[in-house]
């Protein structure tokens, strides 16, 4: 059988600085694991601007329509900021995310030991956490028609729709349960039934679609009622699915129970593809910081933990990424700290390229 592919786009500002500590964790996997991928690597954003005058040249759009996997760094920076709309760096990323049609972006809060007490809650709340948003991303209120402002009587209303058809649940509804299978079999579904017919259908058809999933313990909740619940004891979850809005919100919110933004790696899928896995976009949740470009004070653990997610719900190594979450738990708990860590005492700075070294020992 082939090796399991995977497209590498390092993009912009730190996103090459964070690749190549990945790149170390890649190699050690095919040397000491035996488990070898076929890595491409090719240009977005900026950089892809730089040399074809467009942020996702044709042919990167056609290789990453092909492997198992596209891994992302980060695109963007001040150099690109007076481009045309059309071609601004971001541009790339979205082009990808839509002619992959990545519907199901999933968002982890993952709260590793040595960091509880970076936390805005309390120790307690947080240590050990280990919860998934799935935000639905490419329909309801973003997108729905009628949109705009317009004239009304003597003054200007403003409008925006949230739309959802049976069969966008229904996918999205899909994913969730695919990967609650993966993890703790336990799924929450949030929406607004009480007051949105939007949420009365969410909620049917998820409920619908669990049938096919009895081994999985659903229930739901209102959204409001989930913002709450989610900061007063986030431990009850596992996997939460949720619209494009409420999804924004709350992952936003789940994300910084945890911490700094150097940590939080994130995954786009999409449907399943003739192997039977889904079309994915694995991504730090970061952008390019080009305050710290260049200076080797990135943090490579949102990039490193994307990969991980990549082993797990990508290429069924879910032990493989639980021993590198491991590894990057040990670090941190041997008080190696990025730049964007730093804040606590007696814990040691490091630069990108030390972190991912540390990391890639700890896996030995
Ligand atoms: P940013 O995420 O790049 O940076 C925000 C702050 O967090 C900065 O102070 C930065 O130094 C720090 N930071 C971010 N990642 C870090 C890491 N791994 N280690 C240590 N510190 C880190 O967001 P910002 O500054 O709003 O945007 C900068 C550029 O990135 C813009 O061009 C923006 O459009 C682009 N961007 C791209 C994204 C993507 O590629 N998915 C997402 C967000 C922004
Ligand atoms: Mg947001």
């Amino acid at each position: 059988m082939s090796n399991p592919s995977l497209l590498i786009l390092p993009g912009d500002g730190i996103g090459p600085e964070v690749m190549a500590e990945v790149r170390k964790i890649i190699d050690w996997y095919g040397t000491k694991r035996d488990l070898t991928f076929d890595v491409s690597e090719d240009l977005v954003g900026g950089a892809a601007y730089d040399k074809h005058g467009v942020p996702l040249a044709d042919a990167t759009m056609d290789k990453a329509q092909e492997v198992d996997a596209v891994l992302l760094g980060a695109v963007g920076g001040p150099k690109y900021d007076s481009l045309d709309f059309s071609v601004k760096p971001e541009r790339g990323l979205l082009r990808l995310r839509k002619e992959m049609d990545l519907y199901a972006n999933l968002r982890p809060a993952q709260c590793f030991d040595a960091l509880a007490d970076f936390s805005s809650l309390k120790r307690d709340v947080v240590a050990g956490l280990d919860i998934m948003i799935v935000r639905e991303l490419t329909s309801g209120v973003y997108f729905g028609e009628p949109r705009g402002i317009f004239e009304e009587g003597n003054e200007r209303v403003g409008i925006n729709t949230q739309r959802y058809t049976e069969s966008e649940i229904d996918r999205v509804a899909r994913s969730a349960f695919e990967l609650a299978m993966k993890r703790d079999k336990k799924l929450c579904s949030m929406e607004k039934a009480n007051v949105m017919e939007s949420g009365v259908l969410w909620r049917e058809v998820v409920t619908k679609v669990g049938e096919d999933y009895p081994e999985v313990e659903l229930s739901h909740m209102y959204a409001d009622a989930g913002a709450m619940q989610l900061t007063r004891w986030p431990k009850q979850f596992d996997v939460i699915v949720t619209d494009n809005l409420f999804g924004d919100l709350l992952s936003d919110l789940a994300a910084m129970l945890t911490g700094s933004l150097g940590m939080l790696p994130s995954a786009s899928l999409g449907a399943p593809m003739a192997n039977g896995r889904p079309k994915a976009l694995y991504e730090p949740v970061h952008g390019s910081a080009p305050d710290i470009a260049g200076q080797g004070k990135a943090n490579p653990i949102a990039c490193i933990l994307s990969f991980a997610m990549a082993l797990r719900y990508s290429f069924d190594a879910g032990d493989e990424a639980t021993r590198l979450e491991e590894a990057v738990n040990a670090v941190l708990a041997d008080g190696l700290r990025t730049a964007d860590l730093l804040g606590e005492e007696g814990v040691q700075p490091v630069s990108t390229s030390e972190m991912g070294d540390a990391i890639v020992a700890k896996l030995d």
